[in-house]
Parts: structure tokens; sequence; C-alpha cells
């Protein structure tokens, strides 16, 4: 996590100090040859029709996107079955998260999240001057939502649980996520961070889907960047209710959705059958390498459930880095918990397992 005790660097302006003491995002690392598993993008080229849509769209390039991208959203409203006033479409969901974040918690407010999780939820929430209050994962690397109830106080303003987690891989499920909700106050915001919940194939786990205008106080946040494909263009959207979205519209970053992005989405959904066909052989992949881990005889590798797999080897994290790198693979290390693996092209499995078995071998 971030550390708000780092000194400042000096400037020689007057800066925010704890803005200064913050590190920048840090994405994960390019694979100058062999395979980038290090940010779990989609192996597929876009789905058919994207990059039609989205050279149409160039041809506008002098013009200011449409902010208000009404094509996308009532169709995001049609498929979800609500009003378009209770979708919210922003350039990817970190877009939205910051948003969310801005509207809701300010100077002295608490932001709960369960930690380690998506290394955005600290930093985003020093921006506007909150407080994070990140909670301990259970030891098999899950939400302790009855935790993260309980660190819930009368500053709370925003409550965030990721299904399936990163960089985890796991979930919470339908029964725990409804015994959470009945303990927050309907005043505190929850947002169900849903980025890779295409690839959820387990019946019991949490789906934002079945809980549309169920709790008031809830956003459910998806993205076109993990399934979808379109990680380059910045689409992402939350449902929810339209008088609790209203805020997070204010705190946008002025026309920062292209209509590229707004298309691309178009497009995408366009390919309903395309898209569950590959995010099902991504769904399998990921199943069978967790069971040829099984084989190699790791254990604690949490059962994964997103297009990723958390491999909690702590402080040999470096090393651990170095073997998938020797075998061609570029993975993300998040010292001192572990490394996340994402699944990616056919092609690099066999150099995942091979790599995989050697560094088992290594931490035995
Ligand atoms: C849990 C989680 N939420 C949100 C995002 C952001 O996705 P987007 O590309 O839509 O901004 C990511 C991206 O890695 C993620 O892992």
């Amino acid at each position: 996590m971030t550390s708000g005790s780092e000194a400042a660097p000096a400037v020689p302006v007057r800066m925010r100090p704890e803005i200064l003491a913050l590190p920048a995002y840090r994405q994960g690392q390019a694979a100058p040859t062999g395979f980038k598993l290090s940010s779990n993008e989609n192996p597929y080229d876009p789905l058919p029709g994207v990059l039609e849509a989205v050279d149409r769209a160039t041809r506008q390039l002098h013009r200011y996107p449409n902010a208000a991208a009404p094509e996308i959203t009532a169709r995001l409203a049609e498929e979800w079955g609500v009003e378009p006033d209770e979708v919210i479409v922003a350039a990817g969901s970190v877009a939205l998260l910051m948003q969310f974040t801005m509207a809701a918690a300010g100077h002295g407010d608490e932001v709960v999240f369960s930690w380690r999780s998506f290394e955005v939820y600290p930093w985003m929430t020093v921006l506007p001057g909150a407080t994070a209050v990140p909670v301990p994962n259970t030891a098999d690397h899950r939400h302790d939502l009855d935790a993260m109830a309980a660190a819930i106080t009368d500053r709370t303003r925003l409550v965030l649980v990721c299904s399936p987690n990163n960089p985890t891989s796991s979930v919470v499920t339908k029964a725990e996520f409804e015994a959470f909700m009945a303990k927050v106050p309907t005043d505190v915001l929850v947002v169900l961070d849903e980025a890779y919940a295409e690839f959820v194939t387990d019946p019991e786990a949490v789906n934002g889907r079945a809980l549309v205008r169920r709790y008031p106080n809830l956003v459910v946040l998806r993205t076109f960047s993990k399934a979808y494909g379109l990680a380059g263009l910045r689409i992402g959207y939350g449902i929810g209710r339209a008088d609790v979205l209203a805020p997070a519209r204010t705190t946008i970053v002025p026309l920062s959705l292209t209509d590229h992005a707004q298309v691309a989405a178009l497009a995408s959904l366009d390919r309903g059958d395309e898209l569950r066909e590959r995010v099902a052989n991504i769904a399998v992949r990921r199943d069978a390498v967790y069971e040829a881990l099984l084989e190699q005889g790791w254990t604690g590798i949490p059962k994964p459930h997103g297009n990723f797999v958390w491999f909690p080897v702590g402080e040999r994290t470096p090393e651990v880095l170095e073997v998938f790198r020797r075998h061609g693979i570029i993975a993300r290390g998040y010292l001192p918990d572990g490394v996340r693996l994402t699944i990616g092209e056919e092609e690099s499995v066999q150099n995942v397992l091979t790599a995989a078995d050697e560094i088992a071998r290594i931490l035995r």
C-alpha cells in the first residue's frame, strides 16, 4: 500500500504534501519479447466491427465527443433493464471509481476496502483528502466482509467490494454480499467493482445484475476493458439509482469519454455470441492452468475466478518474477504479497506452466 510517511520531494511551488508523497499510478510492465501477462488484458483482437466503427469515428476527430453518450447509455439501460438515468458511462471504470470517491468522500471521511485489492483504491482515496481504511483479506485471500462491516464508522462514506478481487482472483458469494449489505448503513455508498464479472463461472458468486434496484446505496461497476478487450479505448459504466449516480456525473473530467470508445462498446455489444465464446475460452484456460498448478504441488493459490491467477509467494516475489521472465512471461509483482499472472494467449500456457513448475521446486 502507499505509505503516507515518505518524505515529500522538494518542489518550487506549494503543493499538497499528501499528493507529493503519493507515488503515481504504475501500470503492468510491457513485454518487449514474450508474453505480457501483467495487466489482466484480453489476448484477443477487438471483436468484428469494432475497428470499422472506430475508423468512422476517427473522421470526426476535429470535433469534441458527445459527452452525454446517449446511444451507449440507452443500449446499456436496455441490457440491464433500467432507465438511462440509472446508467453512468465514463472513460474506464477507474474514472468512475475516482468520480464516486470525489463525490462521496472529502477531508476526514473514510473509504473502506479489502486489502490487498485493486491498487487504485488507496491511491484514489488520497486525492480528495479522504482516509483509506484497508481491511486485511482473510488467510485464503478473500474479502473479510464481517471485518469490513465492522470497520464502518460514522465517517465512512464509501465501501468498495471487488469481486473477482484484483489481484487475488477470489469472489464474494451472493450470500456473503447480502449478509454484508444488511449490516451497512443505507446512507453509506457501496461500490461493487465487477471489472472481471464476465469470467465468473461459479453460480454462488455475487453478480451485480441480480442486484439491480435492490439496494438504494449500491452502485455496480463494469468495464469494457477486460472481457470486451477494449482496454486501450477506456470505457466503463456503473448501474445504480439516478440520484446516487448524479453527483458522480458532476465530478467527471469533462469530455474525457471519447466517441471512439462509445462506438467501439456499441459494436462489441452487437457481438454477444463471439464475446461469450472468447470469455468461455479464457475461463476454460484459467481452470486448466489452475488444475495443472495443483498437480505440480502448488498449495495456497486461491481458486481463480477472474482472467488471472494469484501466487501468494510473499517476499519471494522478485525471484518468482525473474523465473517467469526467463521463460518469456511478464507477470506483475505486488511486494510483499505475491505475483499476479494474467491468463493470456494459448501459446503462453506452456511457458507459464514450465516456469511455475520450476518456481514450485525453488520454493519447496
Ligand atoms: C478491479 C478493477 N477495477 C477497475 C479496473 C479499471 O478498469 P478500466 O480499464 O475500466 O478503468 C481494473 C483494471 O485493472 C480492475 O482491476
